[in-house]
């Protein structure tokens, strides 16, 4: 009962931020682009419900609105973490053994290939190629800071930090 409490107010609460952005921009569906980049923003990804919404909105089917959120990488279907790690795995930092980090984040955060963001929602481990950087190869970008020539003791640092930090009541 809780459960399905939560979840409808969680509901109407991603509603009201998509019929904000929606208002912003006038339901243009030839802004459907921004109109879901600006959704993601607020809401961190693009749930169905979210997705048929903006359709109806825009008076467009909803699988054309799907199939724009599944065509481009930036959008995410799946709720993802409070903390984002991505984690290069270009030729540079390949051949510096980023794979060695990705393994120690998986096993110390229990995920893995299939599974990359964490149950409570804190952590998300997105693999990425060339981030521009392979000279500082392996790199690691945390919450949007970049750390070059990472290993995967530091990538373990990282996350206890961030743990540390969040039992202590949140870090921005
Ligand atoms: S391959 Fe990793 S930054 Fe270029």
């Amino acid at each position: 009962m809780r459960e399905t409490l939560d979840k409808t107010r969680a509901t109407a609460t991603g509603l009201a931020a998509a019929t904000e952005v929606l208002e912003k921009n006038q339901y243009d569906p030839s802004r459907l682009i921004p109109i879901l980049e600006q959704i993601q923003e607020k809401l961190n990804y693009l749930s169905k419900e979210t997705i048929t919404f903006v359709a109806d909105a825009l008076r467009l089917p909803p699988a054309r609105v799907y199939g724009v959120a599944t065509f481009y990488a930036r959008f995410a279907l799946n709720p993802k973490g409070k903390h984002i790690i991505r984690l290069c795995d270009g030729t540079a930092c390949h051949v510096k053994k980023s794979r060695d980090i990705l393994e120690k984040l998986y096993e110390k955060l229990g995920l893995s290939d299939e599974k990359r963001t964490t149950d409570d929602l804190l952590f998300t481990i997105e693999l990425v190629s060339c981030l521009g950087a392979c000279g500082l190869a392996p790199v690691m970008v945390v919450d949007g800071e970049v750390h070059g020539q990472s290993t995967p003791q530091f990538a373990e640092e990282v996350v206890d930090k961030i743990i540390a930090e969040e039992a202590k009541g949140g870090r921005e």
